[in-house]
């Protein structure tokens, strides 16, 4: 499959080092009269000019290889033609209808269908970000069992809204802006590099899902019937932590027995970014209500849905409503994307290209000392940087100072993980071979370099 016309040939160049001096004057000017809240251009210095495939050249003409990803927005790349044309054509049709229907919204929900199994068989889009979708699945769970407590897991992220936030474990977040929703009870996730357990994945016998069954089943346990357990398939910004497949399944089980619904959270791995088209589908199992969002929109025009279960089909009209309700562009994009996405098997790629990108990193783990652990499924990926193997001390700084030398070269990547330590990749679906191996070179290179140098 030929996708390297997608990207700008000339990746990645340097002709300036970042932040050249209209990305400065930019960068300026944001300092200067939005929040201080700003957080990506912290990390990565720069000003945007435009973006192709699995590429982005900043306003100073630098190209470089985006392992970010726009934060696993972009699946079918930068400015992808098809997405671009299909949103133009919409853009003079219709743009705005609240959840009013029309041709563009029918065609999203039916190509959204036609990828689901069979008993998630309902959609709902109600405000365009992926906290949104996480805040309608608990409303959506909670009215449906009457119940209030909710299970979130250590490493779990899932949006910025009151609600969302109280379901995020990072006490980064969080911690300033207490007290949240009440009830909400957090278990240890399958995250087998720092096993709270002391266990390894080979003979742990899932010690960390059998712990969440005694919380839901001793009396003694504290914490009362959920309504609903909310996980990641594979988590996200918890590191790119991609728990033992039995783990979801062992769940999924639970939650039939106990009748608490399962919502699992797609709105970072959804859309092929794991090597199948959604990450439950790794365990071979069906959620009771899933959020998307993200690649949802095709080239991050704004939008967020849910899909559940018919007959957890009960909200009265209003129950969760929003002035964007959808938006039709995304729509348009969307239903693009997703095109693209099948006709092009994009999981597919992902899932070979991932395990190329990740044999290709493994040498990492004799060459350097601060690499702890490497993982990852499909093009969601993860390095973990540690002070010295043995202690698994976290090395923030390291991961901090990999990703200002990836940029200085022409590699943009983004940090996650519990203590800020792991790299993380996130590219466009779109990535070839050739940019992904330049891409692992220069990382390799920065690893190196920030060793030496620490
Ligand atoms: C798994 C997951 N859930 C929810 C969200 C929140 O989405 P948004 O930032 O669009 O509100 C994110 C964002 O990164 C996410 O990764």
């Amino acid at each position: 499959m030929n996708l390297r016309h997608l990207s700008f040939p000339q990746a990645p160049l340097i002709k300036t080092p970042p932040p050249g001096p209209k990305s400065r004057e930019l960068l300026d000017f944001q300092a200067e009269y939005e929040g201080s809240a700003v957080s990506y251009p912290r990390g990565l210095p720069m000003a945007l000019q435009r973006g192709r495939g699995a590429t982005v050249e900043d306003v100073d003409g630098n190209i470089y290889i985006d392992f970010f990803g726009g934060a696993a927005v972009l699946n079918v790349g930068h400015s992808h033609p098809d997405v671009v044309a299909a949103a133009l054509a919409q853009v003079s049709e219709l743009t705005h209808s609240l959840d009013v229907p029309n041709p563009a919204r029918r065609a999203l929900v039916e190509r959204l269908l036609s990828l689901l199994p069979d008993p998630l068989h309902k959609v709902f889009f109600g405000g365009p970000t992926g906290s949104d979708a996480v805040e309608s699945a608990v409303k959506l769970a909670k009215f449906n069992t009457k119940r209030y407590p909710l299970i979130a897991f250590s490493g779990g992220y899932h949006g910025m809204s009151a609600g969302a936030l109280s379901l995020c474990s990072g006490l980064s977040f969080k911690e300033d802006f207490l007290p949240l929703i009440a009830e909400v009870h957090f278990c240890p996730y399958a995250y087998c590099y720092r096993c709270p357990f002391q266990k390894k994945p080979e003979s742990c016998n899932l010690e960390c899902a059998h712990y969440l069954e005694v919380v839901l089943t001793d009396p003694h346990s504290g914490v009362g019937r959920p309504a609903a357990i909310i996980v990641e398939a594979i988590q996200g910004e918890g590191g790119s932590v991609v728990p033992p497949e039995d783990f979801i399944a062992f769940i999924r089980e639970l939650c039939h027995k106990l009748e608490i619904i399962l919502i699992i959270d797609e709105i970072q791995t959804g859309f092929g970014r794991t090597g199948k088209m959604f990450a439950f589908q790794h365990s071979g199992i069906i959620p009771d209500i899933v959020t998307f969002s993200k690649a949802l929109g095709g080239l991050g025009f704004p939008i967020s849905c849910i899909a559940y279960r018919k007959e957890l089909d009960t909200l009265p009209p209003g129950k969760h409503i929003g002035t964007f309700r959808g938006n039709v562009v995304a729509y348009a994009a969307g239903r693009a994307a997703l095109d693209f996405i099948t006709d092009k098997n994009l999981p597919g790629h992902a899932q070979q290209l991932g395990g190329r990108v990740i044999e290709e990193l493994k040498s990492l783990e004799k060459d350097s000392k601060s690499v702890g652990d490497i993982r990852g499924a499909g093009l969601m990926l993860g390095v973990e940087f540690v002070l010295d193997r043995s202690s698994k001390k976290p090395a923030p700084e390291v991961a901090r100072k990999v990703r200002s030398l990836c940029h200085k070269r022409g590699l943009l990547i983004e940090i996650g993980g519990h203590y800020f330590n792991v790299a993380r990749f996130l590219p466009p679906l779109v990535l070839t071979e050739d940019l992904a191996d330049e891409g692992v070179r220069i990382f390799k290179e920065a690893v190196k370099e920030a060793e030496d140098s620490l």
